[in-house]
């Protein structure tokens, strides 16, 4: 399940070493180091649909982003799914249970064909050791991740159906999970998962995506929203504020 399919060649050591220095875990790293990781991580294929880790599991490994989109999400006591972040390269997610030697905090699944670089946990932590720049790349990655929930936490927070969904739009046009096909950005999600992005039901997120139809910044198309005026959205979203 997990073999590297025959039709797509591994990368080269040299093509991993230069994938790597892209990836924010080794932000200024050394070329000695990027060899040890490259010789280090095993590369994992995914196919779209599959589960690479769920909530609750033993965290055996970091994983970066080689190729495809990740979503984490997690499921609440009454069993609503939350979208906590669309991933793609070169971004690494699945370093807090290694870190903390607990389990996983969210499920990751592979939205598209996953390649994905795993470094496991006994090499991840003694990178940590020896590397402070690692270990600094962490806690910048980290501190991110909580800025970015501060910021969710107060926009969420509004009654306004509308702000919510072009907050979600917004951070997936700045996190890159849009198509380019030389036209306007695409967004290729159901309602349903913008919905559990946004924190609300799905027909609330019908209305405020006909809402902001009306106000020209977007056209919807069964499971593609077109980014028209990805400016408008801002407005719309400072306008609430
Ligand atoms: P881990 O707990 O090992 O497995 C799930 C991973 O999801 C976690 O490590 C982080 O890398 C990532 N993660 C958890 N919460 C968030 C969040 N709010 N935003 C982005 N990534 C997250």
């Amino acid at each position: 399940m997990n073999e590297a399919a025959p039709d797509v060649p591994s990368p080269t050591r040299d093509e991993r070493i230069a994938f790597l220095r892209t990836v924010p875990l080794f932000a200024d790293a050394d070329d000695r180091l990027l060899g040890i990781v490259a010789d280090a991580v095993q590369r994992r294929r995914f196919p779209a649909g599959e589960v690479l880790f769920r909530e609750g599991d033993v965290g055996e490994a970091v994983y970066v982003l080689f190729e495809g989109v990740v979503k984490l999400s997690k499921v609440d006591l009454g069993g609503h799914e939350k979208t906590l972040a669309m991933l793609r390269p070169p971004e690494y997610f699945g370093e807090m249970a290694p870190l903390t030697e607990g389990e996983r905090s969210a499920t990751a699944l592979a939205v598209e064909d996953v390649t994905a670089l795993l470094l496991f946990d006994d090499d991840f932590r003694h990178l940590m050791r020896t590397h402070p720049q690692v270990g600094l790349n962490v806690n910048a990655t980290l501190a991110a991740r909580l800025r970015g929930m501060d910021d969710e936490a107060q926009i969420l927070s509004y009654q306004d159906a509308q702000g919510r969904v072009a907050y979600v739009l917004l951070q997936l046009y700045r996190s890159g999970i849009v198509h380019l096909d030389g036209g306007p950005p695409v967004v290729h999600l159901t309602h349903q998962e913008l919905a559990n992005m946004a924190g609300t039901s799905r027909e609330t997120v019908t209305r405020a995506l006909k809402a902001l139809e009306g106000e020209r910044v977007i056209d919807t198309r069964p499971k593609e929203i077109v980014l028209l005026h990805v400016e408008g959205l801002e407005e719309i979203l400072h306008d609430i504020r």
